[in-house]
C-alpha cells in the first residue's frame, strides 16, 4: 500500500490488516512506533474538519513526526494554482500528505505528482479513513463484520455511503442502503461494484430490519449546502429514532461518523443513548489513521 486514496483500492485482507493494526495501536498507545521521526507531513484541507484534522495532527505527533496544517483557501491553490504544481512543490519539501477536498481526481493527481505517501481525508467520492475507524468499532463492539448486517440510512450516494459500499464488497458483509430514490447510489457507480452484498431499500423500516449496525451521516454533505431544504424534506423518514430502531435487531449498535445534527438524521435521545459507541468511533479515527501511516511507512521501507 503506497497511498490510501479509497476503500475501493484496498483488498479485504488489507482492510482487515489495517483494522487489526489499529486495535493494537489503541492498546499500546503510550508506546507508538516512531515511524515518522524527522518527518513533516502536510495536512491540506479545502473543507471544514474537527475529527480528521485533530486525529491526524495528534496521530502524526504520536508517531514521532510533525504535522503542518495548510488551509487550501490560504494557499495559492485557492487562487487557482494547479494541484499538480502544488504537489510537485510539496513533494520536494515534506514527507507525506493528508488531503481533504472535493474531487477524488485531485487526490489521485496529488499522489502521482508529489510522489509522497498520500492519504484521502475525505473527497466527494470517498471517506476511507472514516470507514476504517467504523470497522474497528465493529470489531470492538461486535467481534467483527463476518455475518453481520449493516444499514446505512440517509444520503446513500454520499462519500461515506460509497466507502461503506466498497467495504461491503471487499469484506463480504451485508450492507443495506436505506434511501429514497433521489439519494440512492447512482447506477453508474453500482454497476462497477462487484458481488451482491449491497441491497438498496427505499422503505426505512425494511432497511433497518434484521440489522446489527444502523449507521447514518449528515443529510447535507459539505458542498451541498444549496440543497439543504430539499434534502431535509426528502430524507426526514430516514431519521434514526426510537420508533425506527424498533425494527432493527435487539441490541443493534448505532453509529454516526459525526458531526451529528440532532433532530435531523438522528434524535437527541437516541444520540445520547448510543454516545459511548459513537464517540469510541470518533476516537478510533486516531488509531485507524496511525495504522494507515505505519503501513505506508512499512511499504516504503
Ligand atoms: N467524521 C469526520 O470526518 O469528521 P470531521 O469532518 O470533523 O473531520
Ligand atoms: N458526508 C459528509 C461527511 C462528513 C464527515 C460530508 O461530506 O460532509
Amino acid at each position: 500500500m503506497n497511498h490510501l486514496l479509497s476503500i475501493e483500492q484496498l483488498t479485504g485482507d488489507e482492510i482487515a490488516h489495517l483494522v487489526n493494526r489499529a486495535v493494537d495501536l489503541k492498546k499500546n498507545r503510550k508506546s507508538s512506533p516512531q515511524v515518522l521521526t524527522g518527518q513533516t507531513w502536510a495536512l491540506i484541507f479545502n473543507k471544514s474538519s474537527t475529527r480528521t484534522r485533530v486525529s491526524f495532527e495528534v496521530g502524526i505527533r504520536e508517531l514521532g513526526g510533525s504535522p503542518m496544517f495548510l488551509s487550501g483557501s490560504e494557499m495559492q491553490l485557492g487562487r487557482g494554482e494547479p494541484v499538480k504544481d502544488t504537489a510537485r512543490v510539496l513533494g520536494r519539501m515534506v514527507d507525506g500528505a493528508v488531503i481533504r477536498t472535493y474531487a477524488q481526481q485531485d487526490v489521485v493527481d496529488f499522489a502521482h505528482y508529489s510522489k509522497l505517501p498520500t492519504i484521502n481525508a475525505l473527497t466527494d467520492d470517498e471517506h476511507p479513513c472514516q470507514i476504517l475507524a467504523d470497522l474497528q468499532t465493529m470489531q470492538e463492539r461486535l467481534g467483527g463484520w463476518k455475518g453481520k448486517r449493516v444499514c446505512f440510512l440517509g444520503d446513500g450516494d454520499c462519500n461515506v455511503a460509497r466507502s461503506w459500499i466498497w467495504a461491503s464488497a471487499r469484506l463480504g458483509f451485508e450492507l443495506v442502503i436505506g434511501a429514497p430514490k433521489a439519494f440512492q447510489p447512482a447506477e453508474s457507480f453500482m454497476s462497477g461494484v462487484p458481488g451482491n452484498t449491497v441491497r438498496v431499500e427505499a422503505d426505512a423500516a425494511k432497511a433497518v430490519s434484521g440489522c446489527d449496525v444502523v449507521y447514518t451521516d449528515v443529510w447535507v454533505s459539505m458542498g451541498k449546502e444549496a440543497e439543504s431544504a430539499e434534502r431535509i424534506d426528502i430524507l426526514r423518514p430516514y431519521q434514526i429514532n426510537e420508533q425506527l430502531m424498533s425494527h432493527a435487531n435487539n441490541g443493534a449498535v448505532i453509529m454516526h461518523c459525526l458531526p451529528a445534527y440532532r433532530g435531523k438524521e438522528i434524535t437527541d435521545s437516541v444520540m445520547e443513548a448510543h454516545a459511548d459507541v459513537i464517540f469510541d468511533e470518533a476516537e478510533n479515527r486516531l488509531h485507524a489513521q496511525k495504522a494507515v501511516i505505519v503501513e505506508l511507512m512499512r511499504a516504503r521501507a
